[in-house]
């Protein structure tokens, strides 16, 4: 709101040719508290007018004069504005107190559908998949805070070669009781056994593709075999979405698209894009610089883009997405390429509504995991030992998402449990504990709810509740759902220093104090939410 003032006021003084809305997008946050609270540097602004900077402030900031704004210096070229806090805190206050503080409705209910989680039937659920789940989710929430409708697909990865591969290690080494017992343990330790060994005996590759084959042809004891897989694995999947509190609006996996993909053939076939190539088709994608899409491997098997392709036009159609989010690793960069121009060329506008959001990978001890080199944290186990170190599951769950979701998402996480644990610092912990603290300070003494503080000692954190709009905003445009991460960290450290330097439940204005901190409360444990993560009340 300030800024929406401050630009109007400076669009006036500064006549018809500066548009405000560019004034807007110019104003800054000072980085010094003592150069006031929104600064407008004016250097492009004089080159235009062919003067200097300096005098531009100087002039402006004499002139600049509205209720909300307590003074204005001219400093450097910069135009630094002081808001009056007491008129400020009161609207800023009132608003924090109104409900869906926070939310937009620019998302006019659009749908956005997300593809998150989406891990592999027969292999353990890994960090990299909860990393999707976790930062799809988030975005889920912050898609709905911005008034959009999400909707959530879990497109299990069931179905391709590898599927191959396993079916024929299960029939060379496969124990029917040991599968039941653990499946993906001991289904992932016969495939990691068949790229063992298929190093030195090429054959056993053979013999995967062979049965692969099989499953698409619809053979009876290879689809059997599948199915049964693919159920406990599900089920496995879905102990750990309960303890993470996630769910889906789809499940829908790669082989729901097995008898669809000749659809997409025919599509591709009928615009001219498929051309051969040492026996298989492709699309050819030279005027973009990717290498050619392969659609038809040249055995006649269809490949995991073929199944995206078709998966894509199937959302659309079901969905008429406004955006469609594909919450998947970094490492998956050109086949979302691929895809988008496949869809593109294919004549899709909707294609440009597709977005991959990638991000890095789970390091542990700085390399990469890896189910194939075995080389993989059980997610299963680091949400058991969380808890336990945590006293509590939920503080420990909420521990490893946050830790997961505090990094912008490009960037490699190193796996770290002590690090997530923590009490100080940037953790989830933290954050559970500064808002426990708040909770227990209300449960002192009863309040009124009034917002007329006047205390300059609040000021920062004021300000801090004031951005939380903003960011949330800003934190579904970038899909990164770190910046409402690292928001409520600010806001936990504004928090505890007004704690440590006030005495919160003296007399004077307690019950403008107090509703300061309820409004913190509030602003906590809605963040929180967006992140997925269930801010306890007591610890
Ligand atoms: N199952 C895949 C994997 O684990 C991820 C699938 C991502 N989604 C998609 N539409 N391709 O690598």
């Amino acid at each position: 709101m300030e800024k929406e003032i401050i630009s109007l006021q400076l669009a006036h003084l500064l006549g018809e040719s500066f548009k405000q809305k560019d004034i807007y997008d110019q104003l800054e946050k000072p980085k010094y508290k003592d150069h006031g609270d929104v600064a407008f540097p004016c250097f492009s602004l004089a080159k235009h007018l062919r003067t200097n900077p300096k005098q531009i402030a100087e002039d402006l900031s004499s002139k600049l004069d509205h209720p909300i704004l307590s003074k204005s210096e001219a400093v450097h070229g910069y135009v630094n504005i002081f808001l009056d806090q007491d008129f400020m805190t009161e609207h800023i206050l009132s608003r924090v107190l109104t409900e869906g503080y926070g939310s937009h409705s620019f998302g006019r209910g659009e749908n956005v559908v997300i593809d998150l989680s989406a891990p592999n039937i027969a292999k353990p659920f890994s960090m990299g998949h909860l990393r999707s789940t976790v930062i799809g989710n988030s975005l889920a929430n912050l898609a709905e805070t911005c008034g959009y409708t999400p909707v959530k697909i879990n497109y299990i990865g069931d179905y391709g070669t590898q599927f191959g591969h396993l079916l024929a290690a299960y029939k060379k080494w496969g124990d029917a009781e040991a599968v039941r017992q653990a499946p993906l343990k001991e289904l992932s330790e016969i495939y990691v056994r068949f790229h063992h060994e298929s190093e030195s005996d090429p054959s056993l590759i053979e013999e995967g593709r062979e049965w692969f084959k099989r499953l698409e042809q619809g053979d009876e004891e290879a689809l059997a075999l599948w199915k049964w897989f693919r159920e406990l694995s599900l089920e496995k999947f879905q102990d750990i979405y309960d303890q993470l509190d996630v769910s889906f609006d789809l499940t829908r996996g790669e082989s729901y698209y097995s008898d669809k993909m000749e659809t997409t053939i025919s599509l591709l076939e009928s615009k001219g894009l498929l051309e051969e190539s040492d026996g298989a088709l492709v699309v050819k994608l030279d005027e973009f610089d990717l290498p050619p899409c392969l659609i038809v491997k040249s055995n006649g098997t269809t490949t995991y883009a073929t199944r995206d392709v078709t998966a894509a036009i199937d959302r659309y159609q079901s969905y008429s997405f406004s955006k469609s989010l594909y919450v998947v690793g970094n490492e998956q960069t050109l086949h979302f390429q691929q895809i988008r121009r496949v869809l593109e060329k294919a004549g899709f506008a909707w294609a440009n509504d597709m977005y991959h959001v990638s991000f890095g990978m789970m390091l542990q001890d700085g390399k990469k995991m890896s189910t194939r080199k075995g080389r993989t944290i059980l997610l299963e186990d680091v949400l058991k030992e969380a808890g336990n170190r945590a006293g509590d599951n939920k503080i420990g769950t909420g521990a490893v998402l946050f830790h997961d979701l505090k990094h912008y998402r490009q960037n490699d996480v190193e796996f770290s449990l002590e690090d997530m644990l923590t009490f100080e610092g940037i953790t989830g912990p933290y954050l559970q504990y500064t808002y426990a603290r708040a909770l227990s300070l209300l449960n002192k003494t009863s309040f009124e709810k009034k917002t007329g503080l006047s205390d300059p000692g609040a000021w920062e954190l004021v300000k801090q509740l004031h951005a939380f709009p903003d960011e949330t905003a800003r934190a579904f445009h970038e899909f990164d759902p770190s910046i409402v991460a690292r928001y409520l960290l600010g806001l936990a450290k504004y928090f505890n220093q007004y704690y440590a330097g006030t005495k919160i439940l003296q007399e004077d204005q307690l019950d403008e104090r107090l509703t300061l901190v309820y409004g913190v409360t509030l602003v906590l444990k809605e963040g929180l939410g967006i992140l997925g993560i269930e801010a306890v009340e007591e610890m």
